[in-house]
């Protein structure tokens, strides 16, 4: 099983360990290429723009942290019938009934329990904790040890914080960012960014 991941940068690298003890080979593309031609043990082998000369006989993993990059870069790869996978890391916990989209990485340590819905590109990174009935929605990143209480919800290409907490049932807008070890127990609008215990307004996102 060949895998190429687009981007090279520590998300990668993380993404690509994952991806190996899927049974993947890995190789990347990545905007430095043809000033680097390896990262660590892997190969480098183009520009993220080189992708449709590898459709034929590769599957294609986006390993970007910036959601609204990500969400471009794999609106492309859809378009030109490229095959996308999704990264679960083996000591992850995901239940047999939550639902995975394509393009989603699961990181080491995460939980993922029952009729939680990750939607397609999404981000669920180390030790995070998706409880029952949550819906993450697409390209939205969930960073390391953040939870996100039973029911709650994200908008489309929303970012919770490291260690941040969504409580149960509470809305996150699309584009808007929780920052880290805040905790939001009240639905938080669009475009916004949160900061606090609990969370407050601090400005808008220039995200769209
Ligand atoms: C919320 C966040 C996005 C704001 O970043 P920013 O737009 O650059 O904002 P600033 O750093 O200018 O901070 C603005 C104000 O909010 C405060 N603030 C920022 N982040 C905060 C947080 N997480 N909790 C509480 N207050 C915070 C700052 O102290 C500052 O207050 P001041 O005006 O009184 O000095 C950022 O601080 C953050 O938490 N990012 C998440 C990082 C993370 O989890 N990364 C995971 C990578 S996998």
């Amino acid at each position: 099983m060949k895998l190429l991941i687009v981007g090279a940068g520590g998300h990668g690298k993380v993404c690509a360990e994952v991806a190996e003890k899927q049974g993947y080979t890995v190789r990347f593309l990545d905007e430095r290429f043809p000033a680097i031609k390896a990262v660590e043990h892997w190969e480098v082998v183009g520009r993220t723009s080189d992708f449709s000369n590898f459709v034929e006989s590769n599957q294609f993993f986006v390993a970007i942290g910036c959601n609204s990059t990500r969400n471009k870069i794999t609106s492309e790869l859809l378009t030109s019938n490229a095959q996308l996978v999704s990264l679960i890391h083996p000591k992850a916990q995901v239940s047999q009934y939550a639902q995975v989209g394509k393009g989603v990485l699961i990181g080491a340590s995460a939980v993922v329990n029952g009729f939680s819905q990750l939607h397609l590109g999404c981000i669920v990174n180390t030790a995070a904790v998706i409880e029952h009935d949550v819906i993450v929605r697409a390209f939205t990143h969930i960073s390391p040890g953040a939870i996100m209480l039973g029911a709650s919800e994200t908008g489309v290409q929303a970012w919770i914080g490291a260690n941040a907490v969504v409580f149960p049932t509470i809305k996150v807008g699309a584009y808007t960012i929780l920052g880290a070890s805040s905790f939001t127990n009240k639905d938080l609008e669009n475009k916004s960014i949160y900061a606090g215990c609990p969370a407050k307004r601090i400005k808008e996102t220039q995200e769209d």
